[in-house]
């Protein structure tokens, strides 16, 4: 029968793979669950309507890389592409800011997007992000961006750089809008079809263009920061302080605008000097989004937050995302009732905390300690009939052979110690 596989650009994780993800999830959680953050979990499926209105009609994942579909009940839905419109979506359909003044939530989750499948780049992928909902000041800003970094630093990620811009809040970004159509209508012959659509539904998105020509064009188009409110630029500049005053690794790019339309404000990546994301990309992505609360039917309510690809990190990360192993040990039993004896030695000693693994098939002990081999267990313990009579058992280190009687009460301990 014809082998079924996963879709195209969507993986299993298997095997050894899971060690890195189990680490750099359990890492995740416990730094910004420090910063105050609590998990939320939302549906894979939303209404295809939260991501038109949330991350804009003229984006290109709205445009060409949603999954989307009508279900057969005559809706229409889509795979997230994303986290934010989700959360945000939660945060008003369940009252939170009638409970709470401010709201830190955190995900890890897949996301999907048609995208054309690359090395970092797939069309189902998980992300891990955080959303602080509530507050306006350029100290969340400032927080949210080293909390990303210095989660990033712990795990042992090298060459770290922070790319920051502001777009301003919607005056500012209207300027910036005009000023961009009166640059790009009279070179609009050199750009590509795309962009000469994006002209009228979205310019911004012109800089964000990686045609050659288009990147050649924008290059002499005007920067957004000349036509900053003083509002937007003192927001600005107090991030830039806390950053500066905390060592953040940051440069200003001001013409980096990221790809979704709800950001007001801070907008910022955090890309790595690596081989292995092969043409790169950032490996996180972030900014204000200061109207989609009201957007999505809430109050007006300013907010931040960011989001990173896991694949992206442990490509990155490497041969560091794989956690030092603990102990395996390894029980067989040898003589009458040495299944049994086996699997109570193995009961106590998960009991215990430690990792045990038993041999469901009886065997010769030269065999066993074949298993044990390949198994990668570091030490093996014999249950023998005669030992246990004393309350004993015998270990054996694998990697000197060498063997001695334990006490059952004792056993636990001195494989700790052994750690
Ligand atoms: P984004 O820049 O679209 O932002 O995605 C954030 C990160 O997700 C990227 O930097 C990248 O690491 C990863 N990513 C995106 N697409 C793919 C893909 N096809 N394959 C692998 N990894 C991918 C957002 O999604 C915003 N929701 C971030 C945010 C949260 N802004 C405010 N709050």
């Amino acid at each position: 029968m014809k082998m079924l596989r996963s879709v195209k650009g969507m993986h299993d994780i298997v095997d050894d793979e899971i060690a890195g993800w189990h680490k750099v999830e359990d890492a995740y959680r416990q730094h910004v669950e420090r910063y105050g953050y609590r998990e939320v979990r939302t549906p894979v499926l939303e209404p295809l309507e939260l991501f038109v209105r949330g991350i804009g009609e003229a984006t290109d994942i709205v445009e060409k890389e949603m999954y989307s579909f009508e279900d057969k009940g005559g809706d229409f839905l889509a795979l997230r592409p994303e986290g934010t419109a989700s959360a945000i979506r939660a945060y008003v359909q369940h009252s939170i800011a009638a409970k709470e003044g401010q709201t830190k939530w955190y995900y890890i989750a897949p996301m999907f997007r048609r995208e054309r499948p690359a090395k970092g780049r797939y069309r189902q992928f998980h992300q891990a992000g955080a959303e602080l909902i509530g507050v306006a000041e350029p100290t969340a800003d400032a927080e949210i961006i080293d909390m990303a970094v210095s989660y990033m630093s712990h795990l042992g990620l090298k060459g770290i750089g922070v790319k920051l811009n502001t777009l301003g809040g919607p005056e500012s970004r209207g300027r910036f809008r005009e000023a961009l159509v009166s640059f790009f209508q009279g070179r609009s012959d050199r750009l590509c079809t795309d962009c000469q659509r994006r002209l009228s539904t979205n310019p911004l998105r012109i800089l964000d263009c990686k045609a050659p020509t288009c990147i050649e064009v924008a290059q002499g188009a005007p920067g957004g920061h000349e036509l900053l409110s003083q509002d937007d630029r003192t927001h600005f500049d107090s991030l830039r302080r806390l950053l500066d005053r905390w060592g953040t690794p940051y440069e200003v790019a001001p013409s980096m605008v990221r790809g979704l339309d709800y950001y007001t404000r801070t907008i910022f990546e955090v890309q790595v000097d690596s081989e292995a994301l092969g043409t790169k990309g950032a490996i996180l992505g972030g900014g204000r989004y200061d109207n989609l609360v009201a957007e999505l039917g809430g109050k007006p309510t300013p907010t931040i937050g960011y989001a990173f690809g896991i694949e992206r990190l442990l490509l990155v990360l490497g041969e560091a995302a794989v956690p030092p192993q603990t102990h395996l040990i390894f029980v067989t039993g040898v003589g009458d009732g040495g299944a049994q004896r086996a699997f109570d030695v193995a009961r106590s000693l998960r009991g215990n905390g430690l990792r045990a693994e038993v041999a469901y098939v009886e065997g010769s002990l030269r065999s066993q300690l074949k298993r044990a081999d390949k198994f990668g267990a570091t030490f093996v313990v014999i249950a023998g009939a005669e030992e246990a009579a004393r309350g004993c058992v015998m270990l054996r280190d694998m990697s000197t052979g060498e063997q001695e009687e334990v006490s059952m009460d004792g056993l636990a301990a001195r494989l700790r110690e052994s750690q």
